[in-house]
């Protein structure tokens, strides 16, 4: 897929079948996820694939904005290492650019996706931290659920001409 037809062809999916995701789709997933920018190139994230039903029910209970977890047959967790925090603020965004490349990926290769928030919300860091044994210098940041469509959300147009400020506001 184009990669501008991917961009506005994504759309969050929450319905998933229960068809398994092989090893080979999750590493191009992670390996897109990778390839992404960062503050200072220092690639501070890291991955924490789930596919462990049990895991997966245990997250939609603890997090209910991630309820659709229970019926996927995986997410990935991606984590910020704060020790390679170089410039003070930018691992958010870090992580947050490979969310965005790991759902473009999804949907590029047939899957659905949707990215669940987990910093800056305190609670539901805790949470990840102590069901994953995360160590205290990692950042639980965002879960992304993942797997295959079983549902086709609307594309509506969100392109907004009146937010284009040109030259100056
Ligand atoms: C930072 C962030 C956090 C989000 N957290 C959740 C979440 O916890 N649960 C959820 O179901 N969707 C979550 N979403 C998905 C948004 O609801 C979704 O992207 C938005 O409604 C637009 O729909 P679209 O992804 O289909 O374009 C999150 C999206 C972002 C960018």
């Amino acid at each position: 897929m184009e990669a501008i037809e991917a961009i506005h062809t994504r759309r969050s999916v929450r319905k998933f079948e229960e068809r398994a995701v092989d090893d080979e789709t999750i590493e191009k997933l992670l390996h897109a996820a990778m390839m992404a920018p960062s503050a200072r190139n220092q690639q501070p994230w890291h991955f924490v694939v789930l596919r462990e039903p049990t895991t997966l029910r245990k997250i939609a209970e603890g997090c209910p904005n991630a309820g659709m977890a229970a019926g996927a047959p995986m997410a990935v967790l991606v984590c910020a290492d704060t020790e390679r925090e170089l410039t003070s603020g930018y691992l958010p965004q870090d992580c947050a650019a490979a969310v965005q490349n790991m759902l473009l990926a999804a949907h590029a290769t047939g899957l659905g996706a949707v990215w669940c928030g987990i910093h800056p919300r305190p609670r539901r860091e805790d949470f990840m931290r102590n069901l994953l044994d995360i160590p205290s210098h990692v950042l639980p940041h965002s879960l992304v659920v993942i797997g295959y469509p079983a549902e086709q959300p609307a594309q509506p147009e969100r392109f907004q001409p009146e937010r284009i400020h040109r030259e100056q506001w």
